[in-house]
């Protein structure tokens, strides 16, 4: 089993497209996947499921601790996703003065950590208490880049937290891949850049680089992962190429 925060305080960079299609390659190749939407924006929600569709449960409730987690899983195609809803954009300030504020995610998964082969987490894009909750309920980190300047702009701050977070409250927390998305290989900046990712990081890239595909930009407005949506395209290439690496546990 394992538990997996997708992450980067910087917003649009492809943290929940690859969340989102990650999730849905590795359940393709005959894995149990939970989605876990820990953004207000709920973006990964809304990409896969209609707005207009209420939804009795979401994680705010699950939180709060009105409605067992259980009650508040949606099923999508063989995997499972927690929804997340605007009423989460309060959190931060309702939680805050909690005791053991950090843990409340840890707490509430607690009973799926054993069903599921994968366990993958949404950031919000911020280094707030909600991304503190997924850092302290996961084992692993994946910091999502997009392949263009400033990349790694802002990136010392993220592995400051990283690091407080694994002294504080979870020692187990490493961060064991790098997704650079959004590649343009006719670009000779965003090939400059990809090398620059990798002299900082090392071998925790995955050698996987996501191409820029307008079907990705497409396939959340269908409600549908890149593999539904558009079988043939780059996107779910990638992300299938992606996934398979993942599994093999390279990254
Ligand atoms: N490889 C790609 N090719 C083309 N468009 C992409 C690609 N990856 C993501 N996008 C598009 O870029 C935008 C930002 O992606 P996404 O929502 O995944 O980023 P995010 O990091 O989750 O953003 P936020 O920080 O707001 O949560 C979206 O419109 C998405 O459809
Ligand atoms: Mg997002």
């Amino acid at each position: 089993m394992k538990t997996i925060a997708f992450t980067n305080q910087k917003g649009g960079v492809g943290k929940t497209t690859s969340t989102v299609n990650v999730g849905a390659g590795l359940c393709r190749q005959g894995n149990k996947v939970l989605m876990v939407d820990l953004d207000p924006q709920a973006n990964l929600t809304y990409s896969l499921r209609k707005s207009s569709n209420r939804l009795d449960n979401s994680i705010y409730d699950v939180l709060k601790g009105r409605v067992d987690p259980e009650e508040a899983i949606i099923s999508h195609n063989g995997f499972d996703i927690m929804p997340s809803s605007i009423d989460l954009s309060g959190a931060e300030m309702e939680f805050a003065n909690e005791p053991a504020r950090e843990t409340i995610l840890k707490n509430s998964l607690n009973g799926f950590y054993e069903k599921y082969d994968y366990i993958l987490i949404d950031c919000p894009p911020n280094l707030g208490l909600l991304t503190l909750n997924a850092f302290t309920a996961v084992n692993e980190i994946f910091i999502v880049l997009q392949s263009e300047y400033l990349a790694l702009h802002g990136l010392s701050k993220l592995m400051d937290v990283i690091q407080v977070v694994k002294e504080r409250l979870n020692p187990e927390i490493e961060i064991t891949g790098i997704i650079c998305t959004l590649f343009d290989g006719r670009k000779n900046l965003n090939n400059e850049v990809v090398d620059h990712i990798k002299d900082y990081f090392g071998n925790k890239v995955f050698d996987t680089l996501i191409r820029d595909n307008v079907a990705l930009a497409e396939a959340p407005s269908h409600h549908k992962t890149i593999f539904e949506y558009a079988p043939d395209s780059y996107g779910a290439e990638d992300y299938d190429a992606l996934a398979q690496e993942i599994k093999n546990g390279q990254g």
